[in-house]
């Protein structure tokens, strides 16, 4: 269980140095200028948002308040508060950021003292008159969204399990069931509504605005905060996948790798095929096998079946089912929230069969000397990278199928076990990238939604995309309170 203090509102206690507000200051005076959208400790709402992150390292975060606006114009009284004048002193107040809180590590959409601007109460969803668009308020999430473009044949590119925020998601690129056909969640933004830093609002799109419009897909919390999403839609119907597990046995752990490597062999590229190759370990033991999905209403198809003819799963769960369902469905296997937990994420282009039972090997031994660790899970996932069509500045070259996405993820309970759990998952990954390097096939692009803190997605989007984004930063947020204001999560000058 994780500790909620109790309605005593410590920070108000901290002696501050002269000429800085206080924190607590900055929340009673919001509160005064936006009636009913703040919360403190102890309120109801307050404790249901810092409950709700996913990772015990945001909930152990304690704000001053949380603030959770309503529209575009309460966000931009609230930068146009902290950027003001009376404000901006020297360090500039700070405040963090939440869409649906699904960054693992600490301070990516929360903060200690201050302010969280909570996002999720902008979640309308409104279809445009041809249903091409969907505009979705800032704080959406898609788990919600789905079941009501259901009715309308449609979907939009957003998370594949629930609870997922359209605010990071998309702003980190976004890999979904479409995204061999359609590329990144971001690559298929019409355009944002966002609120800068001097609190203006404006539309990002490719007429409008259009270098803020690039840079929004795939730069993070870095330029505004965005009230309004307008995503593209896509016709869907029933689509056919599960999960399939297996016992982890050598001869098993071959044939997935084979089975992988040729999945994503571009002679048989399938557009409507996303998937994972799920390797998994508990103190239990260990497990491997697959999340299968595709987006049309064919049943096995043709592309899984080196997959779906391995005999013998223990789960199955390959079926038709609705993008929302499919959702809940693969949400319902994995841990809804975890305590300690840390990802690392790295790309390479496919490899045979034997490069991927090294990784794959790799991973097995580390996980054995880290067996013991109290709740410990350690997963490695290999995923298909997105076929981007290129709009976005993630600095990948549009239309490659072969790229391939590696992630390992530790989690356990007790922090004293941090420093024994963070070398393990170092010590995977380094072998993994090593070996990769060796057989020439790593590659230096750093998912963001996958990276953990300690990596740098900017820099690895290459020098030209980095420089653009750091120009668009100056552009439009001159005093840097999205660098030095907004702290949390991946910041560009950093
Ligand atoms: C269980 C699980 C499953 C996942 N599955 C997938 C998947 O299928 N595909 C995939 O691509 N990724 C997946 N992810 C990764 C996920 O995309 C990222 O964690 C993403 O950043 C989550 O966005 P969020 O809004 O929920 O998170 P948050 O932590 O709330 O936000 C992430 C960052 O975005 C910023 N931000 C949020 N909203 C706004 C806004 N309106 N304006 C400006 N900045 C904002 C925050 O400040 C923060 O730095 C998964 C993660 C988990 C934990
Ligand atoms: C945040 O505050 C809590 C409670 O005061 C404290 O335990 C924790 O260490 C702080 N975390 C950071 C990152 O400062
Ligand atoms: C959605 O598709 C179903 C099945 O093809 C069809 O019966 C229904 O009319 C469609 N609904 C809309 C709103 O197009
Ligand atoms: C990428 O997809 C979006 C949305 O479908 C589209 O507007 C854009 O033109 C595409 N870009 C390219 C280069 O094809
Ligand atoms: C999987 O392993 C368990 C535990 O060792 C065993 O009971 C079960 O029979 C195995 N299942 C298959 C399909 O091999
Ligand atoms: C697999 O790829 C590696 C690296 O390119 C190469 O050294 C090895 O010979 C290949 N193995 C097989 C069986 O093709
Ligand atoms: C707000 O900032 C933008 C981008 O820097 C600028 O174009 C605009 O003029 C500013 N608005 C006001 C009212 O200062």
């Amino acid at each position: 269980m994780i500790p909620i203090p109790g309605p005593v509102r410590l920070l108000k206690l901290i002696p501050l140095a002269a000429g800085v507000l206080a924190d607590s200051s900055i929340c009673d005076v919001l509160n005064s200028r936006v009636p009913g959208r703040v919360s403190y400790s102890g309120d109801s709402i307050y404790t249901a948002s810092l409950s709700s992150y996913y990772t015990g390292y945001e909930r152990d975060l304690y704000p001053s308040c949380i603030f959770r606006p309503t529209s575009a114009a309460e966000v931009s009284k609230f930068l146009q508060f902290v950027g003001s004048d009376e404000y901006s002193t020297s360090p500039l107040p700070q405040f963090a950021i939440r869409g649906g809180g699904h960054t693992l590590f600490t301070g990516a959409a929360n903060i200690n003292g201050s302010v969280t601007v909570d996002m999720r109460s902008m979640n309308s969803l409104t279809l445009s008159e041809d249903r091409k668009i969907a505009s979705v308020g800032g704080g959406s999430i898609f788990s919600d969204i789905y079941p009501r473009l259901v009715p309308h044949n449609l979907t939009v590119m957003g998370g594949r399990v629930p609870g997922i925020g359209v605010g990071g998601f998309t702003t980190g690129g976004g890999l979904n069931f479409l995204s061999r056909e359609h590329g990144f969640s971001c690559d298929n933004i019409y355009g944002y509504e966002v609120v800068l830093a001097n609190g203006s609002v404006i539309y990002a799109s490719a007429s409008s605005h259009s270098d803020l419009w690039l840079a929004l897909k795939g730069g993070s919390n870095n330029f505004g905060i965005i009230t309004r999403f307008d995503l593209a839609t896509f016709p869907q119907q029933q689509m056919w996948g599960g999960i399939v597990l297996y016992n982890y046995t050598d001869s098993q752990v071959d044939a997935q790798a084979q089975a992988f490597s040729n999945f994503m062999d571009t002679a048989n590229f399938d557009s409507a095929a996303d998937m994972d190759l799920i390797l998994n370990f508990e103190n239990s033991g260990f497990e491997i096998g697959n999340a299968l999905f595709y987006s049309k209403p064919v049943a096995n198809p043709e592309v899984y079946r080196e997959f779906t003819s391995l005999p013998s799963p223990i789960i199955s769960t390959l079926s038709f089912n609705d993008v929302s369902g499919m959702v809940t469905q693969f949400g319902a296997y994995l841990p809804s929230t975890l305590n300690r937990a840390t990802e690392l994420v790295y790309s390479f282009k496919n490899a045979n069969a034997t490069i991927y039972k090294q990784l794959i090997k790799i991973w097995e031994n580390e996980c054995n000397s880290l067996r013991g660790i109290d709740g410990l899970e350690v997963q490695f996932l290999v995923q298909p990278q997105p076929v981007t069509n290129g709009t976005n500045s993630l600095g990948l070259t549009a239309g490659e199928t072969d790229n391939v996405i590696g992630l390992v993820t530790v989690a356990y309970n007790n922090a004293a076990d941090d420093s024994e759990a963070l070398k393990g998952l170092q010590n995977i990954v380094n072998q993994q990238v090593a070996l990769l390097q060796k057989a020439k096939l790593y590659l230096p692009f750093k998912y963001l939604n996958y990276a953990d803190q300690s990596q740098s997605p900017f820099s690895s989007y290459g020098e030209r995309s980095k420089a653009h984004l750091e120009t668009v930063s100056e552009r439009y947020d001159p005093k840097k309170m999205f660098q030095e204001g907004v702290p949390g999560g991946f910041k560009l000058f950093a």
